[in-house]
């Protein structure tokens, strides 16, 4: 019995040696004791631009050990999209990052974590009205205009153009369509074949193949993002008629639309940023309760062969 009492003794020491000797949590470990929960609405991970997204949020959200970012991938669906939004809400998550698919149909669910008054960060696309807390992105329309200019003077004023849209139902679509064509009005320009091609590559190629049966002559494609710019050159390159066009892109990525520049692909792409870095700043400053802008305009650059090996050139003002 007292042997038993004594070994019964030892071994509550022992324990008690181990758990208090434990060592400091790492960062990892220190994440389930995290302080605020960030849920981060991705519309997709199909494309290079928005993995990027998720790992600039990832690595700024890394470095900070009171914050933990759940990430979802709505897939392009507009509706799961909603639905995640939902799932945030209920989750009673500390802040939202959303990156949303289209604008209408995604402004009421914004606007209903909004009201339940957790701090809502709309990221890259907008959404209609004010009911969020900051919107985060580069100015599209700016974007549009800029390339719009250097086309025209590019072509000298004349050419026959092929515009590829991103989705017009999403608010970068529309802005970089309304900037270039505010800034060819009265240039001789002339757009032969205009598509919805929602941002995607393969779709970029399908129309294309579509532009190059209908017209011999095609001086330039003007894409939206780079993954169109590109499935246009695939096309126009099947048929060996790549050397006869020119391709201007936008998001520049270094991994994708830059190194398309540095190849000789695209003649120009203008630069996207993700934001994701500035989002979770933003973030921080938010859940620590100081104020931040409703809108943080991000700068962007023009990438061409003339000035890649000096990291491009800032948009002016
Ligand atoms: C990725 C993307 C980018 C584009 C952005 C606009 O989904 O299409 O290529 O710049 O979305 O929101």
């Amino acid at each position: 019995m007292r042997i038993a009492k004594t070994f019964l003794l030892i071994l509550c020491f022992a324990l008690l040696l181990i758990t208090g000797c434990k060592k400091e949590p790492t960062a990892a470990e220190n994440k389930d004791v995290a302080k605020w929960t960030v849920g981060m609405s991705q519309c997709n991970l199909g494309e290079p631009w928005r993995v990027q997204m998720n790992a600039d949020i990832k690595k700024a959200a890394d470095a900070h050990s009171k914050l933990k970012v759940i990430f979802k991938d709505a897939q392009n669906d507009t509706l799961k999209q909603r639905s995640q939004m939902e799932e945030f809400i209920n989750a009673g998550v500390d802040l939202i990052i959303i990156s949303p698919k289209e604008a209408v149909p995604l402004t009421p669910v914004v606007a209903q974590a909004y009201a339940k008054s957790i701090p809502v960060i709309v990221l890259d696309r907008r959404v209609l009205g004010n009911q969020y807390t900051c919107f985060i992105g580069a100015d599209n329309k700016k974007i549009g205009k800029a390339a719009g200019k250097w086309i025209a003077e590019l072509l000298g004023n004349k050419g026959k153009v092929v515009e590829l849209k991103g989705l017009m139902t999403s608010t970068p679509g529309q802005d970089r369509h309304t900037g270039f064509r505010d800034s060819i009005k009265g240039s001789g320009l002339e757009i032969i074949f205009e598509a919805d091609m929602k941002w995607l590559e393969p779709n970029a190629r399908k129309e294309m193949e579509s532009a190059l049966a209908r017209f011999g002559d095609i001086d330039l494609v003007y894409a939206h993002n780079d993954p169109g710019a590109h499935g246009a050159y695939l096309a126009a390159k099947a048929v060996e008629r790549d050397k006869d066009i020119i391709f201007v892109g936008i998001d520049a990525l270094p991994q994708e639309g830059q190194a398309y520049v540095a190849q000789g692909i695209l003649s120009a792409s203008f630069e996207y940023p993700t934001g994701g870095k500035e989002a979770i700043e933003t973030a921080l400053k938010i859940l620590n309760g100081q104020s931040v802008k409703k809108e943080i305009t991000l700068d962007s650059r023009v990438f061409t062969k003339e000035n890649i090996n000096k990291g491009g050139e800032f948009l002016s003002k």
